[in-house]
This record gives structure tokens, sequence and C-alpha cells, in this order.
């Protein structure tokens, strides 16, 4: 056989495997129904389950076929956007800890000075990391920041004290608005002595070595949770303007970002996980719905709807942190689509298809080896590209991954980035559209409209993530006149200015 020849052949193999791979990351119409109706079932499952049994389970970890994790966060009530008071909020995400000082200026607006500082490496790598080293870290930081931005805090005569809201982007069952046991890490994060402890009080233990007793952390938030209560305090927690026409109630706040998650309000009767008598209590003082932190990256552990490939399977066993949990996150979020591509690639490298110049796998560029080295930000550039030949895509993966490529290996990434973006956002589409249907949020008012508030690295820069998510809505079963009404909205930064408000009233 000619070389030429030769060539053809392995293109057209190549064309086949890719085209074959591509079709098992197609979500379909019908499954976007089943799925929500599963996701509906899996809500109603969590909201009467209690989650004690995942807890225990941290250090043998069995899927909770339950259903969903459904938080109770304590949160019962919303900000209307009139709210003022000047409040320290602070947010541990994967790589990062921030922390802010929160002017709320009561007309919708805020003003924030924050300080964002990466984790250190020893902080959250496996083998040295710690619950202590953790929290003293962030202390530390929190006593850097309030020395320049409130310094009266520290003056002993002054009298002047402070609270704090914390926001944690990672599961915690929660037994008031200040207590949060971590039931697990997740996004790779491995600390083992913080599972099954108060995150608060590990904090604010802490907070008080470096002398900081006088702030007080008074309420704790998941990520999706603040996202919520700032989108309600920006737009209003019930906005009805005569003036624009418009009616517009705020009824998700969710993450599209290294995770995945969601909130939305429920009726306080519905949460049957609640203590009776606790549940009972609220009722009586007129806390008649309740934020509910769904943790929805969890959803189908069991995999009865999930579309599944043998990539998903091999990230979740071999490479993740937390195999059998947060499945569902493992197909949408940015922690995981580099991933999927890196695993797409190894195998087809693996089967003689592409990057035929490298003759081990042992002289693959170190990135392409090396788990979670591959970025979403790749991806969004081999997403968008249009230049000839995919000029810029192989850019890109010069750059991130030293991976030079032919322009027929580059159609072919491209083709497999553009079918992993769109099955992450179809699968978003799917909570979204099941927390509208249980809620009746689209029909509850005349000609009523939506907001879901997002917040999250995909969500906001991912190039048209968002048109796909609604697209997918359409599809769903909220159909095109629900997605009609739905508006998406960047809830920037959310989170710090969510956990003022909720420190605020607490
Ligand atoms: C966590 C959630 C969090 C989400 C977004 C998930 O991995 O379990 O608690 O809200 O990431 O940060």
């Amino acid at each position: 056989m000619s070389f030429e020849q030769l060539h053809r052949e392995t293109a057209a193999k190549l064309d086949d495997a890719v085209d074959k791979i591509c079709s098992q990351l197609v979500v379909e119409k019908e499954q976007l129904k089943t799925m929500t109706e599963g996701f509906i079932e899996a809500m109603e499952n969590g909201l009467n389950h209690p989650n004690s049994s995942e807890v225990n389970s941290s250090t043998t970890p069995s899927p909770n076929s339950a259903g969903l994790s459904m938080l109770p966060s304590f949160v019962t009530g919303l900000p209307n956007g009139t709210e003022r008071g000047i409040l320290l909020a602070c947010e541990l995400g994967t790589m990062h800890f921030r922390i802010c000082s929160v002017e709320l200026l009561g007309d919708h607006t805020f003003q924030l000075r924050h300080v964002k500082s990466h984790l250190p490496q020893e902080v959250i790598e496996e083998d040295t990391a710690s619950s202590d080293k953790l929290f003293s870290f962030m202390a530390r930081r929190t006593y850097a920041f309030i020395k320049r931005a409130h310094p009266e805090v520290l003056d002993p005569h002054a009298g002047v004290s402070m609270k704090m809201g914390f926001t944690f982007t990672y599961p915690v069952e929660q037994t008031s608005l200040n207590e949060g046991i971590l039931i697990r890490w997740t996004k790779n994060v491995q600390i083992k002595d913080t599972v099954g402890r108060d995150v608060v009080q590990l904090f604010q233990d802490q907070l008080d070595s470096q002398g900081l007793e006088r702030i007080r952390i008074v309420a704790l938030t998941n990520d999706t949770v603040g996202t919520f209560l700032s989108l309600c305090y920006s737009s209003g927690s019930s906005m009805s303007s005569l003036a624009t026409g418009e009616v517009v109630e705020p009824v998700i706040g969710c993450i599209i970002g290294t995770g995945t998650n969601g909130c939305y309000m429920e009726s306080t009767e519905n949460i049957g996980k609640l203590q009776p008598e606790l549940r009972e209590r609220l009722i009586r003082e007129g806390k008649t719905k309740m934020c509910v932190n769904t943790e929805w990256g969890s959803f189908d552990n069991e995999l009865k709807y999930i579309p599944t490939t043998k990539y998903d399977t091999l990230i979740d066993q071999k490479f993740s942190s937390n195999p059998g949990f947060h499945l569902f996150e493992k197909r949408i979020s940015a922690l995981y689509l580099g991933e999927i591509l890196r695993n797409i690639l190894l195998d087809l490298y693996q089967q003689g298809l592409i990057l035929t110049q490298y003759r081990t796998e042992r002289s693959l560029p170190h990135r392409l080896k090396t788990p979670f080295e591959l970025g979403c930000q790749v991806l969004a550039h081999i997403e968008i590209d249009d230049s000839t030949n995919l000029r810029e895509t192989e850019l890109t993966l010069l750059q991130s991954l030293r991976l030079p490529t032919t322009p027929q290996e580059r159609y072919a990434i491209q083709k497999i980035v553009r079918a992993i973006s769109r099955r992450s956002a179809y699968l978003a589409a799917v909570p979204i559209a099941a927390i509208l249907m249980k809620t009746g949020a689209l029909t509850k008012r005349y000609h009523g409209e939506v907001e879901v508030g997002c917040d999250g690295s995909i969500a906001e820069y991912y190039p048209g993530y968002r048109s796909m998510l609604r697209h997918a809505l359409a599809l769903s079963p909220i159909g095109t006149e629900g997605e009609r009404k739905v508006h998406l909205r960047i809830a920037k930064d959310g989170s710090g200015v969510g956990s003022a408000l909720c420190a605020l009233v607490a």
C-alpha cells in the first residue's frame, strides 16, 4: 500500500471513530424528558430522606440511592434590594480563598472590596493537606485584609465587631444558619480530616486564635444560595414593573463552573427531612419557604438516566477523587470537560488514529499524559475557531499542551470539543427545567417570567454555552413556550454579596 493510500485509510478511520464518539455524546429530546422526570423524582426523594448515611459513608462511599441531597439552607426569606449595611463575606473555592467587605447600599447596588488568594499547594495537596493548615491559612488572610480594610476591629478598646457570611462551595449538612457538617469534598479536593466536622467552628477557632474574636461567622451559605440571594437583591425578590410590563421572579441560583449545582425556594412543609417540631415551628413563625441546595452534581449516581461513555467511567473510577459521586457534575463542569477530551485523544492515539508522529505513549507531551492538565479554556478557544485550517486551534494546542497537529486532526478535535460542550449544556438544562416544573414557576402568574441567576466560568465565558442550554430547555418538557419565559442572568461574584446578605439577617 502506498503512503498516500495508507494516509487516506487512517484519515477515514479517524473520521469514523470520531463520528462514533460524538454520537455517544448526543443527548436526544426523549432523554431530556426522562432525565427531567427522573430529576423531579430524585428531588422529591431527597426532600424526604435524611443525609446521615452520606455523612457516615465518607470513608467508604456508597452512592446515595435515595436521590438528591436536597440540603436545607436555613435561609427562609429573600432580600428585595432595600437592605443596607457593611458586612464581611468570604468564600472558599476550589483553588482560592476570597475575603470581601461588602457595603449594601439599599438600592439594589453594593460596593465591594476584596482580596483573592490562591490556596498554596501544601494547603490542598493530598499528602500535606489538613483542616488546620487550610483554616489557619484562611484566618491569616482574613487578618491581613482586616488590618487594611477594617483596622478598628483589631482595636480592643474600640469595641467594634463585625458579622461575616461564609460561602462554602462543597456539600454541607446544615442544622442551622451558622453550622454545617462537611459531607464530602468534591472537585478533586481531598482533606480527609475535615469530613464530618463543622466547617464554621473550624474556621471560627482559627479566627479566634488570630485575635479576630470580634469577627463572628453568623451565616454559612453554599455558593448557589449566595448567587440566588444576590440575584434577588439586585433585581428584587419579586419584581413586577408596570413601566416595562414585565413580571419577573427569581427562581433558581446556579453555578456552572469548576463544579455545578443549583438551589431554589421550597415550601417548608415539603421538606420532610426537617425534624417535625422544627418544621412546624418554622411554619408557625411564618417561615413557609426555605432555600434548598439541591447538590445537583450528584444527580443519578446510580446511572439510571444520564448518558455514560467509557471515558466518563474511566475519569470517575481512575482519575477523580470521589469515585461513584457527583457523576452528573463529571459530565457538565469545567474541571471535567478538558479531562474528557484528554481521554478521548489518548484513546484515539492508542488506536493509531491520531498524533501518529509520537511512536510511544511515553513520548506524548507531558500535559496530555497528566490527568486534569487540559483546561476548559483550551476547549473554549477550539469551540469558536473558524480560521483557515483551524490555525487558532493549532496555536492553542501548541501553547497549552505543546502539541503539534495536522489540519485533519484539528477538525476532528473541534468536532469532539463541540460534542462535549453540547452534551454539558444539554445536561445542565435538565435540573433547570425540572425545578421550574416542580415549583410551577412558569404558570404561577399571568405571563409570569422567571430568572435563573448563574455564576461560574462556563456559564459566564464558554462561547455559545448559554444558547445551547436554551436550546435544550426548549426541547425539554417546558417546551419553547416555557423556554421563552426564562431569563438567564449572570450573577457575577454573586456568592460574596449573597453571603453578606445572609449575615445581615442572621
Ligand atoms: C459542590 C457544590 C457547589 C458546586 C459549585 C460542587 O462540586 O458539591 O456544593 O455548589 O460544586 O461550586
